[in-house]
């Protein structure tokens, strides 16, 4: 009988998720299917529980329902608690549920493994302090960094969030305002500036020689954050899409017991050759 998963969010039509998952799908010859619903702001939890009773065996949870998810589960992993949100949900035997979060390693893997940044000795830059930053934080402080600055807008949320991680690596926090004039071998943007139209401000000459910046959004054209990283000189300079399919191949694992090659679904998302419009 064919599996059935899928993407939840609101908004949803927009995912990449559909075509990704089709892709790992294909790739390794699994009897699934995956669709995208789109959640309902009042009541999400009547979406994930009809699903279920339909037979769903897992769902990808995306914005606004990330923190939410967190209370529809049985069972929650520890880098879903570190995260407190839960982008991947499965459906486990008598319908319990269980929770996960692949963000922290997607960022990772595409560093590390597809980009071959190598964290050891580092120092990083993360800027901003809401979920998105929260759910990479633990993952970042295990690959071995020297040395993790939080950056927010809001320096409290920075100093709290670095407070809460102090026992995992050697982490800090502070305003964006209060950089001075350090420099940081790695920048990764965990705010949502880049998907309105206010401009994120850092200070020049806060990325070292050749520095990296990273982007956990991405968009058709090169998102602000990026182009920041192009004028600093920066000698790698990606964006989230990488993110977006190795966090997809990790809930995939998840699921099917089975890891698919990313490499080659990241390149036909960028070259335009997987649809990912709704039918
Ligand atoms: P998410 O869960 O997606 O991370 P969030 O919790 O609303 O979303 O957090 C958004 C992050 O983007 C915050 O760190 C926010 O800074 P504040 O805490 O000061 O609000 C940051 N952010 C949003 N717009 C920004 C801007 N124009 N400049 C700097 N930081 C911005």
């Amino acid at each position: 009988m064919t599996d059935r998963y899928a993407v939840i969010g609101n908004p949803i039509a927009h995912s990449k998720s559909p075509a990704i998952h089709a892709a790992f799908a294909r790739q390794t010859d699994q009897d699934m299917e995956y669709d995208r619903i789109l959640g309902q702001l009042d009541d999400f939890s009547a979406d994930v529980r009809a699903f279920v009773a339909a037979g769903g065996r897992g769902l990808n949870v995306t914005l606004p329902f990330k923190e939410l998810a967190w209370k529809l589960l049985d069972d929650i992993s520890e880098r879903a608690k570190d995260a407190r949100a839960v982008n991947t949900l499965s459906v486990l035997d008598g319908g319990l549920l269980h929770g996960d979060n692949t963000d922290g390693l997607g960022l990772i893997r595409d560093l590390a493994d597809n980009h071959g940044f190598s964290f050891v000795g580092r120092s990083v830059l993360l800027v901003g302090a809401g979920g998105a930053a929260r759910g990479v934080l633990r993952p970042l402080l295990e690959t071995g960094v020297a040395a993790l600055t939080i950056a927010n807008r809001t320096a409290e949320k920075a100093v709290a969030l670095a407070q809460s991680a102090r026992t995992q690596g050697p982490v800090c926090g502070c305003g964006l305002d209060q950089l001075g004039d350090q420099q940081f071998d790695l920048i990764i943007n965990a705010t949502s500036a880049g998907l309105s139209d206010r401009a994120l401000e850092l200070p020049s000459g806060c990325l070292a020689e050749r520095g990296w910046v990273y982007d956990m959004f991405y968009g058709d054209q090169p998102t602000d954050f990026c182009r920041w990283g192009l004028a600093q000189g920066a000698k790698n300079v990606i964006d989230g899409l990488g993110m977006l399919v190795e966090q997809a191949a990790e809930a995939f694992l998840i699921w099917r017991g089975l890891r698919p090659e990313t490499a080659p679904v990241i390149t036909a998302l960028r070259e335009g050759q997987l649809s990912t419009t709704p039918p």
